[in-house]
């Protein structure tokens, strides 16, 4: 069964509320995806021919010139960026897509979004759980995964612990895979920082990827529109294995892509809505007897009432708010559940007025 299936009978219990479900356990955006955007999407939408795997130079341009505004990154071709049909697909089929086998060890924080271990299940590959380098002795992995600002916990990964790890990859030829779908959501002074960052890899990206999503950032879950940057010479065998698998983003997406890429005022007004939705949700919780742990960035609150994670999704589902166990997350999960902040203003009121009952 999977994980979500589990959530059946809390979900019925939230559906029963009489003034309707808070649903703030997947995590989909619900805000209209901005005009600028539709417009370019439906401009794009008479193209009759293949669009290209490598993506327009346009949208690579577009990608480096947003990377570079948005994050200060520096140093990127347009060469080494490659559109991915949303990044989920691009994670699950990173090892496959990279030849890694059952010899390998791909390494996923402990607590983690589950579609890095999906991938690695995928090419038959180990898991290993860590978030530290000394929990990993003298093995050398094929890949380890980063995801700052993290999913389910909100935690950031300063510089000196990004460089740490560039360096320690670095010197035994390991591929380091920075998954930054939540990059420009800091709050409280929490500043993320890219992997690809001068101040992180003192600007070579060798051995490095940056994985960016659009679907948060841009509400373009539904486009299914992402990317990854880095390493020249592994996005190019990224490149050439994708060409002959069918991976193309379709070309009116891809011109959404440019426009989402190149206009940063719908990104910070959702940005600004996530931010309002939190400044809602956070002082509830804690009212309602919950610490919420990290939380500093990102679109959840890691939050725990010191009791088994599903008693506390029962619990709040008895008030109508469905939210996702941290289990699902990895063991050290066990006892947090995450709560997201993707939901519109009127249901995320109802959340904080239920919590305060
Ligand atoms: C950490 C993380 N990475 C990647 C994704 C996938 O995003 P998408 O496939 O929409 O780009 C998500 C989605 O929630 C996520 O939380």
């Amino acid at each position: 069964m999977f994980p979500w299936d589990t959530l059946a009978d809390v979900t019925a219990a939230a559906r029963a509320h009489p003034d309707g479900i808070v649903d703030l356990s997947v995590g989909t955006p619900v805000d209209a995806v901005a005009p600028v955007i539709r417009d370019a999407l439906a401009a794009a939408g008479s193209a009759p021919g293949y669009p290209t795997t490598h993506g327009t130079p346009a949208l690579r341009d577009a990608a480096v010139a947003a990377l570079q505004r948005r994050y200060g990154i520096t140093g990127l071709a347009p060469e080494a960026v490659l559109p991915v049909i949303g990044t989920k697909e691009l994670i699950a089929w990173l090892p496959t897509l990279l030849g890694l086998h059952a010899a390998d060890v791909v390494v996923v924080p402990e607590l983690a979004y589950p579609t890095y271990e999906v991938g690695a299940l995928l090419a038959g590959t180990a898991v290993v759980r860590a978030d530290s380098l000394t929990q990993l002795g003298p093995s050398v992995p094929a890949v380890v995964y980063l995801n700052s600002p993290s999913n389910p916990t909100g935690k950031v990964l300063g510089v000196d612990h990004l460089r740490k790890v560039v360096e320690w990859a670095r010197e035994r030829g390991v591929l380091v895979a920075s998954d930054e779908c939540y990059l420009g959501l800091g709050w409280e002074g929490a500043t993320p920082v890219s992997v690809l960052h001068p101040d992180v890899c003192g600007g070579d990206h060798t051995g490095l990827l940056a994985i960016h999503s659009l679907s948060k950032t841009s509400s373009l879950a539904g486009y299914r529109a992402g990317f990854v940057a880095g390493d020249p010479e592994v996005v190019a065998e990224l490149l050439a294995v994708r060409k002959h698998a069918g991976m193309m983003v379709p070309g009116p997406v891809q011109a959404a892509m440019v426009a989402a890429l190149g206009d940063d005022e719908h990104e910070r007004e959702q940005r600004a809505r996530y931010a309002l939705r939190r400044d809602a949700l956070l002082p509830a919780m804690r009212a309602a007897g919950f610490t919420v742990d990290h939380s500093e960035a990102g679109l959840y609150l890691w939050a725990t009432r010191d009791e088994p994670c599903r008693d506390t999704a029962a619990w709040l589902a008895e008030r109508g708010i469905l939210v996702a166990p941290g289990e699902f997350y990895g063991p050290r999960g066990a006892r947090h559940v995450r709560v997201a902040l993707t939901a519109t203003d009127e249901r995320i009121a109802a959340a904080v007025q239920r919590l305060a009952s």
